[in-house]
């Protein structure tokens, strides 16, 4: 099969399998304190790390939500690790709450303190990744165009990890089972790891 984007044949494709294909995506599970004191807590599979040293990572929004907003105009988030113990909390703090309704509340999940940021951290995540703001990019259309979607960058300053998760001076992922976003309505588990060494001479 081919296809150009716009042109999907909605009778053999009705959901549009983008997200299926770039898939499986980490989930950053966003928290954020907006400057008058409003907690949020939310997924975003538009998630990753774009670099190692400094570690920056980023979540992009679709539409200007409360995460993307507050992690601006505080410039700070807390990104926690989604994992498989958590999937149904994960997954309820996605709901369309009022703008500044706590999600933690909602989810039944704890708030810890962070060390470096005002943001509180998912109290039950393995682990989560205090960050500063470095730049929101307002993403754009081909054509130019801007259509409200903004890639939200930080670095990375403070790291926590539940100690259960630390083996050999490792972090255990397939441990933690990280879950990660694929599409439709499914989620990927990591529970198997395989290891390569790199060819000599490979950076990075
Ligand atoms: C696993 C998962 C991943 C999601 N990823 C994104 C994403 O990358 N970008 C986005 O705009 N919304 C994403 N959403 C939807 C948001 O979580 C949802 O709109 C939420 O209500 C936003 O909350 P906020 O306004 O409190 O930030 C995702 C939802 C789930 C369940």
């Amino acid at each position: 099969m081919f296809y150009e984007t716009r042109e999907r044949d909605k009778r053999l494709l009705p959901h549009d399998p983008f997200k299926a294909i770039v898939a499986p995506r980490p989930i950053g599970w966003i928290s954020t304190r907006a400057k008058d004191g409003r907690i949020n807590l939310a997924p975003y599979s538009f998630f990753n790390g774009f670099c190692s040293a400094p570690p920056i990572v980023g979540f992009s929004s679709e539409g200007a939500k409360d995460s993307a907003a507050f992690a601006v105009e505080s410039g700070e988030f807390v990104a926690n690790l989604a994992t498989l113990n958590l999937l149904h909390p994960m997954s309820e703090t996605s709901a369309p709450l009022p703008r500044g309704d706590n999600e933690f509340l909602h989810a039944g999940l704890t708030m810890a303190p962070c060390r470096l940021v005002a943001a509180p951290r998912v109290a039950e995540a393995r682990a989560s990744l205090e960050c500063q703001v470095t730049e929101t990019v307002e993403l754009r259309s081909r054509q130019g165009a801007t259509m409200d979607r903004y890639l939200v960058l930080g670095e990375v300053v403070a790291v926590h990890i539940d100690d259960r998760f630390i083996k050999d001076g490792r972090f255990d992922t397939a441990g933690a089972q990280p879950i990660a976003r694929c599409g439709y309505q499914d989620y990927a588990v990591v529970e198997r790891l395989i290891s390569l060494a790199r060819p000599p001479g490979a950076g990075g």
